[in-house]
């Protein structure tokens, strides 16, 4: 899957826009919050995200290391690539699709996505198609709080939701080769390194060597 579905700034300055308003953002986790711990909740994203998401998946600092600088998504793509699946001919490559926003203390973060990884998929990755195996992605939009342990505890979090609520067997990431601080904030989430997938995402223009990931 498209890593800007699946498988992809921060801009401190910027005016907030109106979505981003801590008493509509209040409102809006209640309705949709998914999982939390402490201080930290994921929630489902909404169209209402869309301007924050256009931001973030704009990045260049963001999609070096996400998607790409070569496929940055505005206003119209996050709203094609995360709310209109049925024109989206990636969508049919996953079920159970759920695009989240990670808070922090009410303040929207970051972005994570999960997915049931389809029979041919497990199978490819040599899984047993029975089982259930949900894959997941992320980023943390907001730049200035990487490195700070909040990407592994929000893997953590979501795994513990999808094993206890959408009875997940396995949980599989692909996080590529050259990508070490997000293989090591999935090590940190208890997830190991299973193969090594050669080519598996063309990033960039280039076809990429990628962990499979799994917990
Ligand atoms: C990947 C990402 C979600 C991780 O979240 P985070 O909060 O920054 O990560 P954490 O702080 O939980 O863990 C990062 C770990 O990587 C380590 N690290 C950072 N840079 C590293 C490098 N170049 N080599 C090896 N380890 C590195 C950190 O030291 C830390 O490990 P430690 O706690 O043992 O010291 C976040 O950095 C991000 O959004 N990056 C950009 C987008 C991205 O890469 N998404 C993942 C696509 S699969």
């Amino acid at each position: 899957m498209d890593k800007g579905r699946r498988s992809s700034g921060a801009g401190g300055t910027e005016r907030k826009s109106q979505s981003e308003k801590p008493s509509v953002l209040l409102r809006m986790t209640a309705l949709t919050l998914i999982c939390s711990s402490g201080d930290l909740s994921i929630r489902s994203a909404m169209e209402e995200d869309t301007r924050m998401l256009a931001r973030w998946r704009s990045d260049p600092k963001v999609i070096q290391f996400y998607s790409g600088r070569d496929r940055p998504l505005d206003e119209e793509g996050v709203r094609r690539h995360y709310f209109g699946r049925e024109t989206d001919p990636g969508a049919s490559r996953v079920e159970e699709y759920q695009p989240c926003i990670l808070e922090v203390a009410g303040r929207p973060v970051g972005f994570l996505q999960f997915y049931r990884i389809l029979r041919e998929d497990a199978l490819r990755f040599g899984f047993a198609p029975e089982e259930r195996t949900f894959g997941i992605d992320l980023f943390l939009g907001e730049t200035d709080l990487w490195g700070q342990g909040l990407g592994a505890r929000s893997i953590d979090l979501l795994c513990e939701f999808l094993k206890r609520e959408r009875h997940a067997d396995r949980v599989m990431a692909d996080p590529r080769v050259d990508n070490p601080r997000s293989v090591r904030a999935f090590e940190k989430a208890r997830f190991r390194k299973a193969r090594r997938l050669e080519g598996h995402e063309v990033f960039e223009g280039v076809p990429r060597d990628c962990w499979l990931m799994v917990r």
